[in-house]
């Protein structure tokens, strides 16, 4: 099969290495792709992954056998719509099932329709009626725009002041579109989990559930970002929880068959949930594989990622047949210094080789070119991913950060602290 994965960060970088690894991959192509691609396939750097046209172009002009989309906005932007409709298979849902991350408020209709366990709620489109309910519900409480706004679009007001500043700023631009519509919500407290699934003809299939952090700084302090790291498996996680995660996953995936907006839901729904004291409440639903999350899920996986990812592209459930290692597996982000806020890029990367030589250790690109000498250097805030496999969650742990410390460059950032918490168990949270 020839595959095209659209997307150049991390979670792409994991996703071509996955399939890359499978037999039945003959050709393979990121567009745009990133430096860790370059090795493992062609990156097609000129082919903008959001214009559908162009990509059912070039996988015509490829014989490409299989799209596999990585980000959510080019699935809300209908890319997964344009290459069924040229008749090519595509890995991802179409713009309707896109909704359900593209939109927070159809998101949560669609929770409320189906009995799926979320925080309370109250969608507006003027600033009065958000206020006053902000006031009914008091703080500490959640604002969140309506939109897509790149991981951003989510303020936690710890007063009502803040509360209204947050509404304001929504109303007033600070995410563009995405915040003509602002959600306010009720604050649930808990440690968080993302259960992620395949999903074809209303069935799910479980990946393992996956952690992260997504503070800047040890001790989970400082301002909030893509994630600093991630583990899979959850030690934390209780049996009654995981249960009762798939169980709602089960009902998401089996409503995607029935709602008549959705049109045959193919992909991934990604469920981020807070373990609550009343059990798992969803904070959101995405629509495609999470970054981090997918760099320490697919190493797990021991089935054919390439028969997985078609069985559900060609919306056969009954071909999806998954296996999982029981390794455990972290992952640790090495970032430039001052992500998420301003950062240089241009940075020479050495030490890559060094640390993949270590036993269990691969590591995933997630901002990264080559400069005009050919060296490998930094072009993002996220730069790495150092994934280990081990034995146990402290072996894994330890040989991630052996392979941190054997990789360079200037400002190299990251936390010292990925897994500690989890290893400390539950009570860490209380
Ligand atoms: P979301 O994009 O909706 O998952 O929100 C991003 C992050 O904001 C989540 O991972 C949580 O850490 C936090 N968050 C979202 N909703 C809530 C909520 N209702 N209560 C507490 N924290 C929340
Ligand atoms: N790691 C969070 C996400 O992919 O949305």
């Amino acid at each position: 099969m020839n595959i095209l994965v659209l997307g150049g960060g991390g979670r792409e970088h994991a996703l071509a290495w996955a399939l890359a690894k499978s037999p039945k991959c003959e050709q393979l192509f990121v567009a745009p792709g990133n430096g860790g691609t370059a090795k493992i396939a062609q990156n097609i750097p000129h082919l903008s992954p959001e214009d559908g046209n162009a990509v059912v172009g070039f996988a015509r002009d490829h014989a490409v056998d299989l799209v596999v989309v990585g980000p959510e906005a080019l699935l809300v932007a209908g890319v997964a719509d344009a290459v069924r409709q040229a008749g090519i298979l595509c890995f991802g849902p179409d713009m309707q099932g896109a909704q359900l991350e593209g939109s927070k408020t159809y998101s949560k209709q669609f929770m409320d329709a189906n009995n799926i366990p979320t925080a309370r709620y109250e969608s507006f489109t003027e600033l009065a009626p958000a206020l006053s309910f902000a006031e009914e519900l008091g703080a500490p409480l959640v604002v969140k725009a309506d939109g897509l706004a790149a991981g951003k679009g989510v303020i936690i007001a710890q007063t009502d002041e803040e509360a209204k500043e947050a509404i304001k700023s929504c109303f007033e631009g600070a995410f563009g579109e995405a915040g003509n519509t602002v959600l306010v919500e009720e604050f649930l407290t808990g440690p968080e989990c993302s259960l992620l699934a395949f999903v074809a003809q209303g069935k799910a299939f479980f990946m393992e559930p996956a952690q992260d952090h997504k503070r800047a700084f040890d001790g989970d302090t400082g301002p909030n970002t893509g994630g600093m790291g991630v583990y899979s498996p959850v030690p934390i996680v209780s049996e009654e929880e995981q249960a009762a995660m798939q169980k709602i996953m089960q009902t998401a995936a089996a409503a995607t068959a029935k709602e008549p907006f959705i049109n045959d839901y193919r992909g991934v729904l990604y469920g981020g949930f807070m373990l609550t004291a009343n059990g798992p409440s969803v904070l959101e639903f995405n629509v495609r594989f999470g970054d981090p999350e997918t760099q320490v899920i697919l190493p797990r996986l021991e089935s054919d990622f390439v028969d997985a990812t078609h069985a559900i592209a060609c919306g056969k459930p009954e071909d999806v047949h998954l296996t999982w290692s029981d390794e455990w597996a972290v992952c640790v982000v090495l970032a430039s210094k001052g992500y998420p806020g301003a950062y240089e890029t241009g940075k020479v990367i050495l030490g890559v080789d060094e640390a993949e030589a270590l036993p269990g250790v691969v590591v995933f690109h997630a901002g990264t070119s080559h400069n005009t000498d050919g060296e490998l250097v930094s072009a993002g805030g996220r730069v790495l991913n150092v994934v280990a496999l081990g034995e146990s969650f402290e072996e894994a742990r330890e040989r991630a950060y052996e392979a941190c410390a054997c990789i360079n460059f200037e400002g190299k950032q990251y936390r010292s602290d990925i897994g500690r918490r989890a290893a400390l168990g539950r009570s860490a949270w209380e």
